[in-house]
């Protein structure tokens, strides 16, 4: 079976302007022409994990009752992704405001708006429950993520990509199966600056697996009792990653919920993140799964069972 996963997340409209270099403070710069996509960490994790993951995915969020909110749950619909649980609340839809330099980089502020009226009622529980793998980030409050993990049902995996990064409770770190940083965020939690390998192991006393994404040089895939894995990433020429590590969670969910040991789960995911750099926006970014198997099979990454 194709499995089944649960985002609990947010949903932002992107404002893209591309720059020359991305801005210090208190600096003016003039950019390019003003792009408008559908995004959020949440969203666009749960279009990966339904359009290039062929995941049965549920996304769990709020938008507002506005324009913006129409553009977000059309995209989400587009990709395949159940939206009978995205509420419609009386707030803005969350919104940010991106930057991307010439090689790809980007600075991101989010205005979360309705995101922070995302709920975990028992529509959403009863949803949960019947998961294989629940994904969240802390785009909304965290309190909500803590509700979602809570109504998993024994054996379903709780996976979270702390981005932004912010401390968690120790309630919350007890509920984790998997935890999905980049370099920045595990040396956050990890308080371990430097070495992924050693934030990695930190990090592991608190939840049995950790993924470090590393942007162009893959991940590293640490699991308790186990060597850890490093998958390199394949080479790419980037235009905008904004997204990719969204991009990697979403296929990584869908990846495990049928069945793929993490190493493998993590293979597919990065080789759909190099997908999604090439191309502008995060859900329009997202490839099939077909695009995903023709670059695997090309750059000979396809791990053998
Ligand atoms: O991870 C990329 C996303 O971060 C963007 O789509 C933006 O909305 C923010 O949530
Ligand atoms: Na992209």
């Amino acid at each position: 079976s194709s499995g089944r996963v649960v985002v609990v997340g947010s949903a932002n409209v992107d404002l893209v302007v591309d720059v020359p270099r991305l801005p210090g403070g208190g600096e003016t710069i003039l950019g390019g022409q003003l792009r408008r996509s559908p995004g959020g960490k949440g969203a666009n994790q749960a279009v990966a994990a339904a359009r290039a993951g062929g995941a049965d995915t549920t996304f769990v969020g709020a938008v507002g009752a506005d324009e913006s909110g129409d553009l977000l749950v059309g995209s989400l619909e587009w990709a395949g992704v159940r939206t009978d649980l995205v509420d419609r609340v009386e707030a803005a839809t969350g919104t940010a405001l991106i930057t991307v330099s010439p090689d790809g980089e980007n600075t991101i502020v989010v205005a979360p708006g309705a995101n922070t009226h995302v709920e975990v009622g028992a529509a959403q529980a009863n949803r949960i429950a019947a998961a294989d793998v629940v994904l969240a980030q802390l785009e909304i409050p965290v309190d909500v993520v803590q509700a979602a993990a809570a109504a998993r049902r024994p054996g379903a995996l709780m996976a979270l990509n702390a981005a932004p990064s912010r401390d968690l409770p120790a309630d919350l770190w007890d509920a984790l199966d998997l935890l999905i940083v980049n370099e920045h965020e595990a040396a956050d939690l990890a308080a371990v600056p430097g070495a992924p390998d050693a934030a990695a192991r930190a990090l592991l006393r608190r939840v049995p697996a950790v993924i470090v994404t590393l942007g162009g040089d893959g991940c590293l895939v640490a699991e308790r009792d186990r060597e850890p894995v490093r998958v390199p990433a394949i080479r790419v020429e980037a235009v905008d990653t904004t997204g990719a590590g969204d991009t990697f969670c979403g296929v990584l969910a869908a990846g495990l919920a049928r069945g793929l040991a993490l190493p493998d789960a993590a293979r597919v995911a990065s080789a759909a993140a190099a997908v999604a750099v090439t191309r502008p926006g995060t859900h329009t970014a997202v490839p099939t799964a077909d695009e995903i198997g023709a670059l695997e099979t090309v750059s000979g990454t396809t791990s053998e069972p």
